[in-house]
This record gives structure tokens, C-alpha cells and sequence, in this order.
């Protein structure tokens, strides 16, 4: 499947039992983070376990547009291990050509931040999912803090011309939406600008920027409110110091065996090396409150990786689940499994009413549209109203033609459904999958034998 051709379909048929051990990709979200900060260093970082999908390769090849020396090391089929050696933000080059993000939304508004506070010159551009989603939210801070962007569509739409300053204005910014790329990408311009630079969210989002800045010497503090809300401060210009990290596996991708396994009669899987970030782990904990049967067995603690970051093997069994109400803090942590969580409560009993899901429209695809048609499709019964995804639970799914959009998180779960759905499930677009997950059909085809 790895070198799959995008408008490929895959046949997904039941499985009588899934049993086995499951290996992840390394998070990816983590893996943007090391590549992009061991630019920033000056020295040499290596990478450990880092995801190797495709968004986290349009990451190091911007690295390297941008002069680092990026160097692929040991790997499997889901991960690799770079070492990436960096003069330093202050000696970094101008890209002689356009920098691609591929479908990475986290790759464009990451390095965005990145290039205003470069004195130089750089074009983000991705492909044509990527140019439909919303850049406004970073061009606005950006441009306050003295960045000059022209983008299409009133600088709201890739691609972005950017011509950085080495001395940008610190602002305080409240993101108007829940987002980690926007907090993201304010905090690293942060570090170019002089004085305090300050973003408020509403609801917190996932704190990887914040644990591995931290990490790596940067002055940066969080403060968490009474009503959840928090605020981050970083005092600028700091300098990052280069350091080796090692990427627990990726969350969002345990996610699909922890539903796969929730809702088959006879499954009993082993995931190991997840990270369980407090930030990231909201899908445990909404399947455990649906009823999921997932042990979790800590095996690290801050001391595993450079960054702190907690990690945990899961084992997770066939279980009887029953529809539960999710409030917008809780689609928060779990943002990109909201599709996977809508499988599970097809299946559970009674309904289940997810709010809060507005932010799910502006994904690699509007995944609440595609969520919506393609369990209906398989036979669910699902709506969506405003900010609102209704489920009525208890369905037996019987197999159809789904399409994916391409959106790498909708084709894994339609593929995951067509495990239990009688009959045929043709995923279209499955090696969206490759894009955060490599390798994700040959694993299921494994547990499924
Ligand atoms: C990510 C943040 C989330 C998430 C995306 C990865 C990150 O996006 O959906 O897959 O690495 O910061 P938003 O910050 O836009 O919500």
C-alpha cells in the first residue's frame, strides 16, 4: 500500500477476529515540531521514531529548503530517524523555490510563523486541499506583528509570498478558534519578535509547541484559567538549543484499533508506544466513557523523551458501547478523532450528540459533510446541525461504496468499518491513508488474519 496511486480503492471485506499487536507511526504532530525546531537550533538533533507519512516528509523537505542538512537514518515502515543538522535561525537561507506543504496544514502555518521572522523571502504553497482551508487566522497575527504577506483571496487562501523581519512587533493574540497551528505559529514568530508575545485560547488546545520549546531553553509559560481557557506567553528573541527526541506513537493513530477493536465481537488488540499527552488523549478517555474495555499500561515518563511526553501501551477488547453527549472542550483533545468516535457510536447503543465540531469543516476535507454521507452510505444513522453531529446507535452496518475525499482520517474510517459491515466496503482514495499513516493496510490486514 505504501506507494498506492491516490485515486486507488481498496476492498475492505469483515474480519472474523482481530487479534495482535499494532505498530504506530511516531505522532506527527510531535515530528513537525522536532524537524522544525532542530532548524531553529543551532547543531545537531536527532529525531527518533519520527512518523513517516507524508506530511511529516513535506516537513523536512522544507527544513532542508530552508538549510538545515536533513538526513534520513534508520526506519520501518511507519517511522524513521532523522538527524537534521541546522546553522541556526540566524544564519537560515532564503528557498530558492517554493516551499511545498503537501496536504500539511501544520507544515504551512508552522513554518509561516517560522518565515516572519526570517529577513528574507519564501513562497508556502501545498496542494489543492490546502489551498481551500482557512490562512486568515494566521496572516492576521502575522501581520500584526509586522510580517508582510500577500496571499489569494484577500490573504485569507494559500498560496502566501512572505517577507519576514529579523524584528518583529510582540502582540497578544486571541485565536479566534480552537487551534494549535495558530498558537503554533504566533509562539515561533514569537521568538523573533522583542518582548512578551501573548496568546490567549478559549479552549485549550494540544501543548506539544509549548513542552518542546521548553525543553530546548526557550522562556515560555501557560497558564491554565478557571473557565479552561488558557494563556501563553513567550519572551522574545530566544534562541532554541538543539536536542535529540524521541516521538512517542501516534494517538490518532492507535485511535482507528481502539474503535476497531471496541466495537468487533472477538477482538483483543495490543497498541503499543502511544502517547498519551493529556492534551491528545481525549479519545481514551471518550470510548472508556462510552463503555470501551482499554487497559493502559504506563511504560515512560518524561524521562523517555526530551519533551516530557507520557507514554502508554493499550490493550483494548470487544466491548459494549452506549452513546454518550460531547461538549466542545472535549472535541478539543480530540479534534482529529472526531470521525473514528462517529463509527464507534453508530455501532453503540441509544444516541450520541457531538457539539462543538465547527472546526471539523476546514480539515484536509470538510470531514463533517464526508462523515456524514459515508456512514450514512454504510447505513448509520447520522445528521449534522450547525456545530451539532447527532447519532442514533445500535445500527448494523452493511458494506457500500464510500468515498474518502482523500482526507486521510476518513478513509482509515471507513476502513475500519468495513471490519464489521457485512459485505463489501470499497474505500475510495485510500492512500489518502499514507499521508499520517504508511503502512495502515498491511496492519490491518495482519490483525485481521
Ligand atoms: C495539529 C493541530 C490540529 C489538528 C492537526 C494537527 C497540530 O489542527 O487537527 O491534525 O499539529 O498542531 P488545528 O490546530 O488547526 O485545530
Amino acid at each position: 500500500m505504501l506507494d498506492a496511486p491516490i485515486a486507488d480503492q481498496v476492498t475492505v471485506r469483515p474480519a472474523g477476529r482481530l487479534r495482535g499487536q499494532l505498530g504506530l507511526p511516531g505522532d506527527k504532530s510531535i515530528s513537525h515540531r522536532a524537524l522544525l525546531l532542530a532548524l531553529l537550533a543551532n547543531g545537531e538533533s536527532r529525531i527518533t521514531g519520527a512518523g513517516d507519512g507524508r506530511d511529516v516528509r513535506a516537513t523536512a523537505g522544507v527544513a532542508s529548503a530552508l538549510g538545515a542538512r536533513v538526513t534520513r537514518l534508520d526506519g520501518d515502515a511507519r517511522t524513521v530517524d532523522y538527524l537534521v543538522v541546522s546553522p541556526g535561525r540566524a544564519a537560515l537561507r532564503e528557498p530558492a523555490g517554493v516551499l511545498d506543504c503537501q496536504n500539511s496544514g501544520t507544515t504551512f502555518r508552522l513554518v509561516a510563523g517560522i518565515l516572519a521572522g526570517l529577513p528574507a523571502f519564501g513562497i508556502l504553497d501545498g496542494d489543492e486541499s490546502l489551498r481551500r482551508r482557512p490562512m486568515g487566522r494566521i496572516a492576521a497575527p502575522l501581520l500584526a506583528m509586522g510580517a508582510a504577506i500577500a496571499g489569494r483571496a484577500d490573504t485569507t487562501l494559500a498560496p502566501f509570498a512572505i517577507t519576514g523581519s529579523a524584528q518583529l512587533r510582540a502582540i497578544e493574540h486571541a485565536s479566534p478558534v480552537p487551534s494549535a497551528q495558530v498558537k503554533s505559529c504566533v509562539l515561533l514568530a514569537g521568538l523573533a519578535a522583542t518582548g512578551r508575545t501573548v496568546v490567549r485560547e478559549a479552549l485549550p488546545t494540544r501543548d506539544h509547541t509549548e513542552r518542546m520549546l521548553r525543553a530546548r531553553g526557550v522562556p515560555i509559560h501557560t497558564d491554565v484559567l478557571g473557565d479552561g481557557s488558557a494563556i501563553h506567553e513567550v519572551f522574545g528573541p530566544a534562541a532554541v538549543h538543539p536536542l535529540d527526541e524521541r516521538v512517542p506513537g501516534d494517538v490518532s493513530g492507535a485511535a482507528f484499533w481502539l474503535v476497531a477493536a471496541a466495537i468487533h465481537p472477538d477482538a483483543d488488540l495490543l497498541i503499543r508506544n502511544v502517547g498519551t499527552n493529556p492534551t491528545r488523549r481525549g479519545i481514551i478517555d471518550l470510548l472508556r466513557r462510552m463503555g470501551a474495555d482499554i487497559e493502559e499500561r504506563p511504560v515512560g515518563t518524561g524521562a523517555d523523551g526530551a519533551s516530557g511526553e507520557p507514554i502508554a501501551d493499550l490493550v483494548v477488547r470487544s466491548s459494549s458501547l452506549h452513546g454518550i453527549d460531547v461538549d466542545p472542550a472535549d472535541v478539543a483533545g480530540a479534534i482529529d478523532e472526531i470521525p473514528i468516535l462517529c463509527l464507534a457510536a453508530t455501532v453503540a447503543s441509544g444516541r450520541s450528540r457531538i457539539r462543538g465540531i465547527g472546526e471539523l469543516r476546514h480539515k484536509e476535507s470538510d470531514r463533517v459533510a464526508g462523515i456524514v454521507a459515508g456512514l450514512a452510505a454504510l447505513g448509520a444513522r447520522i445528521r449534522a446541525d450547525g456545530d451539532v453531529i447527532e447519532i442514533e446507535g445500535g445500527r448494523a452496518l452493511r458494506g457500500a461504496a464510500v468515498a474518502s475525499h482523500d482526507d486521510h482520517r476518513l478513509a482509515m474510517t471507513f476502513a475500519i468499518a468495513g471490519l464489521i459491515a457485512e459485505g463489501d466496503t470499497l474505500v475510495g482514495n485510500a492512500g489518502a491513508a499514507d499521508v499520517s499513516y504508511p503502512g495502515f493496510f498491511d496492519e490491518l490486514e495482519r490483525v485481521r488474519a
